[in-house]
């Protein structure tokens, strides 16, 4: 018997067998049917999407980046959008589009996914760790004020677990003349008082990493802005900062999206509104008593519960066949890569109190009516 085909592997992929897999390795529970945290989704449209711009011959700087680029700016509207590598990427490169180096600091959160912080120390600025919300865990206005300084270029606002950050920073950056980028890695579908996110920042920067809200069946992330100004130098950055004659006019690299990504990206933005619908749904069935700002609306890419105990929770969960984790158990200065960082030791009181207490627990789009009672059961335990 010959080898399977890639597109027979493929079909004998049954959803079950994506569950887990966004971090690598083995699911916990080989064997037995997990509820987990994220499901990627995969069908036969994007597989078609995904072969045909194999077939075209056509790897990279071809039509599937420049038009999912266009339909996303349009999906949340920013005035241009530009897919690159990763979230992480797309953060580096808004940190060389506001021309932030040496000698400037960021304000961003003391508790997020670290590539939030390390994307100012990459460009060789200072990330100034502010507090989050007692309510909302997104960084906090006042901490944001009382930290700058003539040095702060721009403060980085995360809509943390899809919950959109405060409309005070808007008005905080505005009044202090600095740039407000948002960290939308988590927020497809966010929105604060009627914008998306992605359109809320003079920059906002996503990831498609597989667990997110949408994905690209890779890496991928995207650079989105409202500043006129910005919107050609973005392609620029993430081409070698080359202009049209091919002459690098500024220091960038290449940080492009390959067209098979971009075109698997294509299929799955048709279906992000759908999806975000669920997660909201699913966010209402589910017995929880995270808030939710006013003004604004989540897009539960995380549903975080506040935890006392989070270990007993996550057992709770674990042993009862559903995935749970705690988001982020350590506030980013205390990271060991900021041994050497004057917040280092410094208490942010709310990121020290809940950072280790915030339990994810299963709000994707794919969970079954039956996978609810049971996420719910959990938590009347
Ligand atoms: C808040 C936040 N920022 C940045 C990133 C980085 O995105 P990527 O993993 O695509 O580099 C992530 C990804 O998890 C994230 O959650």
């Amino acid at each position: 018997m010959g080898c399977p085909t890639m597109h027979a592997l493929l079909r004998m992929t049954t959803p079950t067998m994506w569950a887990g897999h966004t971090q690598g390795g083995e699911p916990l529970r080989r064997d037995m049917p997990r509820i987990p945290l994220a499901k990627p989704f995969w069908d036969e449209e994007c597989e078609m999407a995904a072969v045909a711009a194999l077939s075209s011959g056509r790897w990279v700087k071809g039509p599937q980046a420049k038009a999912f680029g266009d339909e996303f700016a349009k999906w949340c509207g920013a005035i241009a959008a530009v897919p690159c590598q990763s979230g992480s990427a797309a953060l580096w490169a808004a940190m060389r589009l506001l021309e932030i180096g040496p000698g400037d600091e960021v304000i961003v959160p003391g508790m997020t996914f670290i590539a939030t912080a390390t994307a100012v120390s990459l460009v060789g600025a200072t990330p100034v760790f502010a507090d989050i919300e007692e309510n909302y865990w997104c960084i906090c206005p006042d901490d944001v004020e009382a930290k700058i300084t003539e040095n702060t270029k721009a403060v980085i606002g995360v809509h943390i677990f899809g919950q959109p950050f405060s409309q005070r920073l808007r008005q905080i950056c505005n009044d202090h003349n600095i740039a407000l980028v948002e960290d939308a890695a988590q927020a497809h579908g966010t929105t604060l008082d009627g914008k998306m996110a992605g359109a809320i920042g003079d920059v906002a920067c996503f990831s498609f990493f597989p667990s997110k809200n949408m994905a690209v069946g890779g890496e991928g992330g995207m650079i989105t802005t409202t500043v006129p100004e910005l919107a050609e130098r973005m392609n620029r950055l993430v081409d070698h900062g080359r202009d049209d004659t091919l002459e690098s006019v500024e220091l960038g690299t290449n940080l492009r999206m390959s067209e098979v990504s971009a075109a698997i990206g294509r299929i799955q933005l048709k279906h992000l509104d759908d999806w975000i619908s669920k997660r909201r749904a699913n966010s209402e069935s589910i017995v929880h008593e995270t808030k939710t700002r006013g003004g604004g609306k989540h897009a539960w890419h995380q549903l975080c519960i506040l935890a006392d105990d989070p270990n007993e929770m996550i057992s709770r969960f674990n042993n009862n066949g559903i995935d749970a984790r705690v988001h982020y158990p350590i506030p980013c200065n205390r990271h060991q890569v900021y041994s050497g960082h004057m917040q280092h030791e410094t208490s942010l009181p709310n990121c020290d109190n809940l950072a280790h207490r915030l339990v994810a627990i299963p709000v994707h789009p794919f969970l079954s009516q039956n996978d609810i009672e049971e996420i719910n059961s959990i938590l009347r335990l």
